[in-house]
This record gives C-alpha cells, sequence and structure tokens, in this order.
C-alpha cells in the first residue's frame, strides 16, 4: 500500500492563520493521544489536530480541508466506544486526516428557567451541563460513567442513551436544536428554543445520531426537566434475565417512578469487585443476575420502594436499599464500574445491542453459546440497560481485527430482530453490518444524504457509511 499523502502545501499555514499558531498542533506526542479510542481498539495516524474557539472558526478550517480534499475527523471527548472519533488505519494514497477537537467550544450559556432549556457548546462535558441545570433547580435527562468527559456535541452526534433513557429517552429527545458545520463549511443554526416549528425538514435532528458524517455540531440548545424531590436506589439479586424482565413488566404497570433498571451478572459484578476493589454485594450469596432500580419522585425514599419491596420476586436477603446519595453511589459502582473493570482485563470488542424486551433472555442464552463456540478462550461480559431491551455484550480475547466473533453476535441480533446498535453507534466498528438493521432503500437514502451535505466526502469518511473516494477522484 502506497504511503499516506502528505497535507497539501500552505495548508497548516491556512489554518494556523484561522486559529491561531498554538491551536494547530502537529506535536506527535499530542497526536498519539488523539489518534486512540478509549477502548484501544482503534487507531490510525493524524497529520494534524485543529483546535477551533468558535463555530466561525470551525467553518474556517471545514472550508480549507474541503478545498484542499483533506478528510477530518471529528473529535469531542473521545469516549466514543465504536472507533468514530479516531482516524482510521492509513488507506491507500489519501492524506491522514486531520482530527478537529471541540473541546474549546466549551461555553454555557445562561439557563431559561420558563422554558427550561440552555444552550450549550458542543465541546461542553457531560458534567457541566448536568451541573449547570442543577443549579438552576433543574436536571439534564441524560446520564452515563463517562460524564467527566463525554461532550454534548459527541453526545448529540452518537444520540446518546445511558441511564435514564427510560424516563427521559435519549439525547435525541433532549435536543430542541443545533448549531452545525455542514461539510462545504456553511452554517445551520436552530437555537433560538422554539418548541413548535413546523418549517420543513429538521435539519437538528438529521445531525443527532449522524456521528459527524453530515456536519459539526458547535452548539446545542438543550431541554432540562424537574428536579424530582427525591430518589431511592436498590440492588436486587434474582435468578436471571428473565426474572429482571418480568419484574421490570411489573413494576412499569404497577405505576413504579423508574428512572434506571439496570442489568448485570454474577461474573461481572465478581469482576468489577476484584478491579474496583469493592466488597461482594451479597457475601456468601452469588445470585446470576444483580439489577440496579432506581426509583424518583417526590414521596419519601423508602414509599418510593414500595412496590419494589412488595414484590414477589424481589427477596429481602437479596435485596440493598440505599435512601441517601452516599448509599446510592455504592450500589451504582456494581453496575457502574464495568465499563472500566473489563478494559483491565484487555481490549474488549463492544457490542452493544438492542433486542425486542420478549426476546432479551433467549437472545443472551444463545449469545453466551456463539460466543462460547466462535471464541472459547474469550472472557464474555454482559451487562445492559435492560429497562430498554439493550444489553452491551463485551467480548475480550481475540485480537481487535478479527473480527469474527463481532460478525456472530450481530447476525444472532438480526435474527433475534434486534438492533446492532443500540446508543454507541456504529462508528468504524459496525459499517460493515449495518446492512442486517437498514434496508438498502434507507442505506442509497442516507448516503444520498452525505453527498448533499458533505459534498466533498471529508467528514469522518468511513464512519457509518463505507468511504467514499474523495470528491476529485469521483468522475
Ligand atoms: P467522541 O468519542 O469524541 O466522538 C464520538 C462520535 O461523535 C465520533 O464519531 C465523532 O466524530 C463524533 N463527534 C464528536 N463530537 C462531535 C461534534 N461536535 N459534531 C459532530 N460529530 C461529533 N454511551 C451511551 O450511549 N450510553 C452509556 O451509558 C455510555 N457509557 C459510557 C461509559 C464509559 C465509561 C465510556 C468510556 C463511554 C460510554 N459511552 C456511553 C460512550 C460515549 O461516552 C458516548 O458515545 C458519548 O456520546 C461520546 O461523546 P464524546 O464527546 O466522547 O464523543
Ligand atoms: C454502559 O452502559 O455502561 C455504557 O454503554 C458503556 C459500555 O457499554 O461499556
Ligand atoms: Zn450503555
Amino acid at each position: 500500500m502506497p504511503p499516506p499523502r502528505s497535507l497539501p502545501a500552505g495548508l497548516l499555514a491556512e489554518l494556523k492563520a484561522a486559529l491561531g499558531e498554538r491551536h494547530v498542533l502537529v506535536d506527535p506526542e499530542v497526536l498519539a493521544g488523539a489518534s486512540v479510542d478509549w477502548t484501544g481498539r482503534f487507531q490510525g495516524p493524524a497529520s494534524g489536530l485543529v483546535r477551533p474557539g468558535s463555530t466561525e472558526e470551525v467553518a474556517a478550517v471545514v472550508r480549507a480541508c474541503a478545498a484542499a480534499e483533506v478528510p477530518l475527523v471529528v473529535q469531542g471527548g473521545n469516549t466514543g466506544l465504536v472507533g468514530g472519533s479516531v482516524p482510521p488505519p492509513p488507506e491507500g494514497d489519501r492524506p491522514a486526516p486531520l482530527v478537529l477537537s471541540t473541546r474549546r467550544l466549551d461555553a454555557i450559556g445562561p439557563v431559561d428557567q420558563d422554558a427550561a432549556q440552555l444552550t450549550a457548546g458542543a465541546g461542553a462535558t457531560l458534567e457541566a451541563v448536568q451541573e449547570a441545570a442543577r443549579n438552576a433547580g433543574l436536571r439534564f435527562g441524560v446520564d452515563l460513567a463517562a460524564r467527566g468527559s463525554a461532550t454534548v456535541g459527541g453526545m448529540v452526534a452518537t444520540n446518546a442513551g445511558g441511564l435514564h433513557v427510560l424516563r427521559y429517552g435519549p439525547m435525541r429527545h433532549q435536543v430542541v436544536g443545533v448549531e452545525a458545520v455542514l461539510g462545504d463549511g456553511s452554517v445551520v443554526s436552530r437555537l433560538g428554543g422554539l418548541l413548535k416549528d413546523n418549517t420543513g425538514y429538521d435539519l437538528s435532528q438529521l445531525l443527532v445520531g449522524a456521528e459527524g458524517t453530515l456536519g459539526v455540531v458547535t452548539a446545542v440548545r438543550l431541554r432540562l426537566h424537574p428536579q424530582p424531590g427525591s430518589r431511592a436506589v436498590a440492588l436486587v439479586g434474582l435468578g436471571g434475565t428473565a426474572d429482571a424482565v418480568a419484574l421490570v413488566g411489573r413494576l412499569r404497570r404497577a405505576g413504579a417512578p423508574l428512572s434506571a433498571v439496570e442489568l448485570c451478572f454474577a461474573d461481572g459484578v465478581a469482576l468489577v469487585c476484584r478491579a474496583a476493589g469493592l466488597p461482594p454485594p451479597f457475601p456468601g450469596r452469588e445470585p446470576p443476575a444483580l439489577l440496579v432500580v432506581e426509583l424518583e419522585g417526590e414521596q419519601e425514599p423508602l414509599a418510593l420502594l414500595e412496590p419494589l419491596i412488595e414484590d414477589p420476586g424481589v427477596h429481602d436477603e437479596l435485596t440493598a436499599v440505599a435512601l441517601d446519595d452516599g448509599q446510592a453511589a455504592r450500589l451504582w459502582a456494581y453496575r457502574e464500574r464495568h465499563t472500566e473493570a473489563v478494559a483491565t482485563v484487555g481490549v474488549a470488542h463492544k457490542l452493544d445491542v438492542t433486542l425486542p424486551l420478549a426476546e432479551l433472555a433467549a437472545f443472551e442464552a444463545e449469545v453466551r453459546e456463539v460466543v462460547a463456540r466462535v471464541a472459547p478462550d474469550a472472557t464474555l461480559v454482559l451487562f445492559g440497560h435492560v429497562g430498554d431491551g439493550n444489553l452491551h455484550v463485551n467480548v475480550v480475547g481475540p485480537p481487535p481485527d478479527d473480527d469474527r466473533v463481532d460478525d456472530a453476535v450481530l447476525r444472532l441480533v438480526a435474527r433475534f430482530g434486534g438492533s446492532i446498535s443500540a446508543e454507541h453507534g456504529i462508528g468504524r466498528a459496525k459499517v460493515p453490518w449495518l446492512h442486517l438493521s437498514r434496508s438498502s432503500a434507507e442505506l442509497a437514502a442516507m448516503a444520498a444524504l452525505k453527498r448533499a451535505l458533505d459534498p466533498a466526502g471529508i467528514l469522518n469518511p468511513g464512519v457509518l457509511l463505507p468511504a467514499a473516494p474523495l470528491c476529485s477522484t469521483l468522475s
């Protein structure tokens, strides 16, 4: 394979003139950090890192790169789990991409109390947005363990889910409007906060879940929610997935004010205990499955827990409850710390899938068999957002570029009528399997949108859709 083409003469100088010398970086140490994803499974060379500080500067970068046919990889917190935030391995004679970091776009505007909305720059972290909402007596509806690094721009791009989808929906539901720079450098801005606005295509929602392939999100108008008066959390030991699904159904029917229902299994919890130095949740007993149930509302915490405690499937000796924040954090740790615990075993193949709830238990049993057959020496750790039918299938063992286990698991998902990506997106990891969840008509429409909004094909090529040739080689 020929070496990657070097950057066209003059591009770095043009970018330095637009952004300032110190925001165009080519130092190998800086580039190394931006070239590897959080999991360590995906990496590739970058020819530079640019850090625009305004929407106009983002537009200048995109215009310059479109004219020079240099690909851009958009990077927020680099916590994505499907390889979309880092460059691909060297490809043909394409120049290695420039990484466009959004981290300087981190301003958070004042909270509009009456509308319960705020505007945040794409580079603002989830934690900063949560804090701004909390300080105004409100709450942001999405939460996930990478809150300290994940940015709202990245969360829009991936339509992040997380722990509270059950109550508030995914990122898409929090987005009132988006400002973005499209692939030709034009700016679209829908930050006015209008809840009713029937004036044609919803460009904001089109950018949600587009994984940076149609535009660089520069700012987001976000919906906020009332802060619940109280919270109770319980950790419940159960016989398995079928029991968990049935319990969730009963709690829903009983009108329990659920804000999260999260599933994990004995082997994963044992791994978390080892990796994080936590005591076993139920010493001397090892229930096959554990459910974290979070309830929030206006009643006293004990009253919130009533439908759970009274449920015939919930047993005192396998139930721990938390009535304050400290206790709640201790129970949540058994579930939240799975991602980092898995990473201590090795580089994981992270397969994030949704199934119809009625199929979840059968899928879980079969996926264990499939992984044991395809990758007999691998460590398999399952956990997920059971209220949403979302299971995270983590396989550690096969080398990063051996995708036989990915293929087997994703085909199984399709056979069960599920989706090959619940909340992490397609990134570079799942492009070959997108056809399992999308029809050829849908794929063609997506490719047409890509060509229309990113005519030079420079935004995250090879993410979500196969990379098209750069525009000068098209005709
Ligand atoms: P990055 O990783 O930087 O980028 C992700 C994708 O978005 C890339 O394709 C990138 O090109 C694109 N992108 C980033 N910023 C922009 C922008 N401004 N405009 C256009 N495109 C952009 N995800 C969940 O859904 N639920 C979870 O519960 C969850 N928990 C996690 C826990 C841990 C410990 C970790 C490490 C990750 C977790 N994730 C979870 C995955 C990750 O945090 C989310 O995908 C998050 O949305 C990524 O945000 P980011 O800023 O890090 O984006
Ligand atoms: C989670 O639910 O913890 C996240 O999606 C991260 C992961 O899958 O590892
Ligand atoms: Zn998740």
